[in-house]
């Protein structure tokens, strides 16, 4: 970086134009081995038998995925905008998950970047391994701040029963049928996007209201975390729900949530709010299996500012209509094999800058 240039980490929304960003990678990726009833409630049920130790994604869908990883990398950098990539680590041999989906594990907001306090035993080093580097990097720089997630000591309590069960949709109600209990603070970054000094997240089978509370307390001052009402009963990461494309317009799938829970944060008063109108197309041709994600993960696009956006080169159907809507300019980019590991270009990524003008 250039003498003097020490914006490190600076992002406040999700749209102002990407300046430098993390992209994750593929290799040596596993299924992640959590509870049943935690896989049961997260993961497509067709393919839950897949989630155990010791099981590595097919190898040709692992090749692929880097290949689409680099090539999004790549295209990210003719235009401009600074990439960092994590270190290569052995996930199988760790007894970890994967490196290709760095937004479930790293918040940025404001010039702090925030390690999340995972939920899942299994993703608990996934930034220790793979990203001290970048945090290091981005940390010697005096402007911004790195906050490491919190150390569990002694055993993980997060999937015991007992006493502290239900935590609560957030609207005082605890019949919660959530997976982790409330015993300490849990939560996926990707469950959580930057708009303005208002954070909005939600409630989810990795993101308790501990964890919420948590985050409100290390966000630099000023900013406030709030929940959105959700009606995903398989919730885990707000970004394949709500897809904010510019300032004042956000597209949201409208089984997940409402206009009517949207508009209950003060946030998006003026904003221009559209339900995805379509059921997600199947691709043609049938690509490799979705182990891990809903179709609605076309929502998961990334800004590159406020009319470009990167797309999966088979959502035709979703381009068009941004286009046709919107007048964005989708960059159709593959990534069907990233998709398939679990996430698409919100999840592959961290954004680290984007300007603010
Ligand atoms: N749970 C979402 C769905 O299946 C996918 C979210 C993926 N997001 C991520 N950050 N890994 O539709």
């Amino acid at each position: 970086m250039a003498a003097g240039d020490a914006t490190l980490i600076s992002a406040d929304n999700e749209w102002s134009p990407l300046r430098a960003v993390i992209v994750g990678r593929a290799e040596n990726s596993a299924f992640p081995s959590e509870p049943a009833k935690m896989i049961e409630a997260t993961m497509p049920a067709e393919h839950a038998a897949n989630f155990k130790p010791g099981n590595p994604f097919p190898a040709e869908i692992l090749s692929k995925a880097q290949e689409e990883l680099d090539n999004f990398a790549a295209i990210l950098q003719s235009k401009g905008i600074r990439v960092y990539r994590p270190r290569k680590v052995d996930w199988l041999k760790e007894g970890g998950y994967t490196g290709a989906m760095p937004r479930d594990g790293l918040l940025t907001v404001g010039n702090t970047l925030i390690e999340a306090p995972f939920a899942w035993g299994c993703r608990r080093n996934e930034i220790n391994l793979g990203y001290v580097d970048i945090l290091s990097e981005l940390g010697a720089s005096g402007t911004s701040r790195i906050c490491r997630a919190p150390q569990i000591v002694g055993k993980d309590t997060i999937y015991d029963d007992g006493k502290i069960k239900g935590f609560g949709n957030g609207n005082g109600d605890d019949s919660s049928h959530w997976i982790v209990n409330n015993s300490r603070p849990a939560f996926d970054a990707a469950d959580f996007m930057r708009f303005g000094k208002t954070i909005i997240g939600q409630l989810s089978h990795v993101t308790n209201r501990k964890g919420v509370d948590y985050l409100q307390a290390i966000v630099p001052g000023g900013y406030s975390v709030e929940i959105l009402e959700t009606t995903d009963e398989h919730a885990m990461h707000i970004d394949a729900t709500i897809l904010p494309l510019r300032k004042g317009l956000l597209v949201y799938h409208p089984e997940r949530t409402s206009k009517a829970a949207l508009r209950g944060h003060d946030v998006f008063r003026d904003w221009e709010l559209h339900a995805y109108p379509f059921a997600p197309q199947p691709r043609e041709p049938p690509g490799p299996p979705m182990f891990m994600c809903s179709p609605w993960l076309l929502l998961n696009a990334l800004s590159l500012d406020e009319n470009r956006i990167m797309v999966e080169a088979n959502d035709t159907q979703f381009a068009s209509w941004v286009t046709d809507k919107f007048g964005m300019t989708p960059i159709l980019c593959p990534f069907q094999h990233v998709n398939s590991m679990g996430g698409s270009f919100h999840c592959a990524t961290v954004d680290l800058v984007r300007s603010s003008v």
